[in-house]
């Protein structure tokens, strides 16, 4: 969270001089600090020799120790138009150096601050912080907008901390608008250690040229890494994380033929999940082994260290006939009335008291593929019955149901494969907080997966994979599995 509404975080001289020790070596004869707060990037670029430097600063005193360092103007950015109004003296290549805000819109409402791009400005930009309604839109974004769109002209080149985010929007941004980049490299900060910030974030930097080519971003590990790790950006229009891995897997990045859920919703974790050994006196009946995102990750997905008390079967039903069908469960709810019915997220409003989400016949199946969308690496696991009954998971949980072991261990089978793994490692961007959704998995063409799988393989990994439940199959069973899958799917397409 930011310190104030001015996301007033000073860049340390050596963070600076870092800064400008990666940049493309160009002969830069001005240089712009956006948001320059004391100036550490002015000072940076002096010392680099750039001959003309102008900031623009708001906050008055800061502005008065930037001007040891260049002419500096003490205003606000968003009324300035950074192509036409900056006074520069000379011609030659134009650099913007600095650190804008990392301020949301959501933080600035929380400080009832007036630092909020003026619309205004963008009237007769079509498309251009056009999310600065969301709440999660980023003053920085908004800057680095304005400076794309302002000053494409120059022909500048761009260096700027940011999140990893706002990096990724950015592509998105100059793709959208056409704005010719002639590359861009995103080199990655430990922003914890500089400014005590827990977010992900790196030096952006981006040089625009004449002809539009290739919205691809070149990512580094840290501002002296020698070389990129890998290249993430537009591919057929589309986001991906990893180009090279995305053009080797693109073929299965397409339309699942099943639908993947997410576990339950409740809201009430202290009501509604239990730990197993609680003697509760709820009816055995509501009461379900429960998987959490850590377990599914750790792999502990045979026994279960809580149970779920789930009221319901299907999404809306009427929950004032469990008075007569489950006495106990009622009175436990009624007991705990207060906490459930105090829960804020407005999809409770309107519905059944004591509701959950996320539930259906999908909940009930017996067998599941399920991965945490939490965690920097997928790890999809096969859950069968524990303790006779089907196991539930909670709402940070995804998953495929089935109501046969052998085609659930056939799917996890395909799920763990080498194809599914570099197509993730193409779309995830890990940092993301929650790097797998529901939208995501769904990408996953399964079908395509087993129709260039090696299928003798998978069914062997499909049997292992049962090694330890109740109910183990055979190859055989798995390869039956796989023929009726084959035929379901060829049905569909
Ligand atoms: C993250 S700090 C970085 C300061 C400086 N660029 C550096 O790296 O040391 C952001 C700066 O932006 C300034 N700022 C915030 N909103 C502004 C606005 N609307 N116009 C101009 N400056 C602004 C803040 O006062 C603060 O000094």
């Amino acid at each position: 969270m930011p310190n104030n509404e001015f996301g007033d975080f000073q860049t340390p001289l050596n963070l600076a001089r870092a800064v400008v020790a990666t940049l493309p070596p160009r002969d830069y004869r001005k240089v712009l600090e956006p948001t320059c707060g004391t100036g550490a990037f002015l000072q940076a670029a002096a010392e680099l020799g750039v001959p003309q430097r102008i900031g623009v600063e708001i906050q008055p005193a800061h502005a008065e120790l930037a001007a040891a360092h260049g002419e500096v103007r003490q205003q606000c950015v968003f009324g300035l138009d950074l192509g036409a109004d900056l006074p520069w003296a000379a011609e030659g290549e134009l650099l913007v150096l600095g650190n804008p805000p990392w301020v949301t819109m959501a933080d600035l409402t929380r400080f009832g601050s007036a630092n909020v791009p003026v619309k205004s400005n963008v009237r007769n930009r079509p498309g251009m912080a056009a999310r600065t309604g969301e709440s999660n839109f980023d003053v920085a974004e908004y800057i680095w907008q304005k400076l794309l769109i302002e000053l494409r002209g120059h022909r500048p080149t761009i260096a700027m901390l940011c999140k990893t985010q706002v990096a990724r929007n950015l592509l998105g941004f100059c793709a959208e608008h056409g704005i010719p980049l002639a590359g861009a490299t995103l080199r990655l900060i430990d922003s914890h250690r500089w400014f005590g910030a827990n977010v992900d974030a790196g030096l952006l930097t981006v040089h625009i040229g004449q002809t539009v080519g290739e919205y691809t971003c070149a990512l580094y590990e840290s501002l002296e890494a020698a070389t990129p790790s890998r290249h993430f950006g537009l591919v057929g229009g589309k986001l991906v994380a990893d180009v090279a891995a995305y053009t080797r897997t693109a073929e299965a990045d397409g339309s699942a033929p099943l639908e993947w859920r997410q576990g339950v919703k409740h809201d009430a974790t202290a009501v509604m999940e239990l730990p197993a050994d609680t003697q509760a006196r709820i009816e055995e009946e509501h009461l379900y082994p429960l998987l959490k995102s850590s377990d599914l990750f750790h792999g502990n997905t045979t026994t279960a260290r809580r149970r779920l008390v789930l009221p319901q079967r299907r999404l809306g039903q009427d929950t004032t006939e469990l008075a007569g069908t489950a006495p106990e469960l009622w009175a436990y709810l009624q007991e705990h009335a207060a906490a459930l019915d105090g829960r804020r997220s407005a999809i409770y409003r309107a519905r059944p008291r004591f509701s959950v989400f996320g539930i259906g016949d999908y909940t009930f199946a017996p067998y599941k593929v399920a991965v945490s969308g939490m965690y920097k690496k997928a790890e999809f696991r096969l859950l069968a019955p524990i303790d006779g009954r089907p196991v539930t998971l909670d709402d940070t949980c995804y998953f495929l149901s089935s109501a046969d072991l052998a085609e659930a261990a056939v799917l996890t089978a395909l799920l763990r494969g080498p194809t599914t793994a570099t197509l993730l490692s193409a779309l995830v961007f890990w940092d993301a907080k929650r790097p797998i959704t529901k939208k995501l998995l769904q990408r996953i063409d399964l079908a395509r997966l087993l129709a260039t799988a090696d299928h003798r393989g998978l069914a062997e990994s499909a049997a292992k994979l049962t090694v330890g439940l109740p109910e183990q199959i055979t190859p055989a069973r798995a390869r039956r599995a796989i023929r009726s899958l084959t035929a379901r799917w060829d049905a569909l397409s």
